[in-house]
């Protein structure tokens, strides 16, 4: 049975995502251990980054035990307008007391996307792993553009059959530029995988990922299948006004 939980608007999808973080996070911290969360760019997660680093939020959650990823990037460096990693920093880091080692942004300083994900892939390898060896995140957010992407996962690209690593750089056809990207294995080993979906536009998109026959290749946010996981949907009504029945 599919998890969607749908808001009047984005500001209450957002503070019900606000919601899902901090318990995660409390979760773990009862459970003594860190919680390792990824987080997506674009514009739909912002306010809930905003959320996070006002209060009650930003004094409740156990900041201590967060170890913060990213699930994609785009090629450019962190002071760049274009990245993800400076959305987050200046809508949440820049506000909650997160230290920079348990900060974990694509290094997308380095010489080529291909050497920043085989560094990344190779830092993923410190979050705690699955019996089959991949990274258990405890938590991933997902947004998802209006032609079904999600992460930098886009329709027809290479990454979506990737199997064996962890991050990858993913060449972009309609965006002439290769993006940093978790791959579906990671995502799918995630312990709570949200998707948060808002705004009229992703209406028909968000009513063929769900209602239309799979096909990741053209619809890659119909990839995500949490292999024992949870799969919550977020979204918002003008999101979900286009939905088909069962
Ligand atoms: C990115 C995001 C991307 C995003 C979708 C939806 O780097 O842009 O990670 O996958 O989630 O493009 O973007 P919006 O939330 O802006 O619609």
């Amino acid at each position: 049975m599919r998890d969607v939980q749908v808001f009047a608007n984005l500001e209450e999808l957002s503070r019900a995502a606000a919601d899902v973080f901090q318990n995660t996070v409390a979760r773990c911290a009862d459970e003594g251990r860190r919680a390792y969360v990824a987080v997506s760019g674009g514009s739909t997660p912002k306010r809930l980054y905003e959320l996070l680093a006002t209060p009650p939020w930003r004094d409740h959650v156990h900041w201590s035990c967060v170890e913060l990823y990213w699930v994609d990037e785009r090629p450019v460096l962190p002071t760049d307008p274009q990245s993800n990693y400076r959305m987050v920093e200046e809508a949440l880091l820049n506000d909650v007391p997160l230290p920079p080692t348990s900060v974990h942004p694509f290094p997308t300083e380095l010489a080529s996307p291909t050497a920043a994900a085989e560094a990344y892939d190779l830092e993923l390898k410190e979050v705690p792993r699955t019996e089959d060896g991949w990274p258990r995140f405890d938590l991933i957010l997902l947004g998802m553009g209006d032609d079904g992407h999600t992460a930098s996962l886009f329709p027809q690209s290479p990454a979506l059959s990737e199997t064996e690593r962890r991050a990858v750089a993913n060449p972009v056809a309609k965006l002439d530029v290769e993006r940093l990207t978790l791959t579906y294995p990671v995502i799918n080993h995630a312990a709570h995988v949200v998707f948060l979906v808002s705004g009229a536009g992703k209406a028909e998109v968000l009513n063929e990922v769900m209602h239309a026959p799979y096909d990741p290749t053209a619809l890659p946010a119909q990839g995500v299948r949490p292999v024992d996981g949870t799969l919550t949907w977020l979204v918002d009504e003008a999101a979900y006004s286009l939905q088909d029945d069962d």
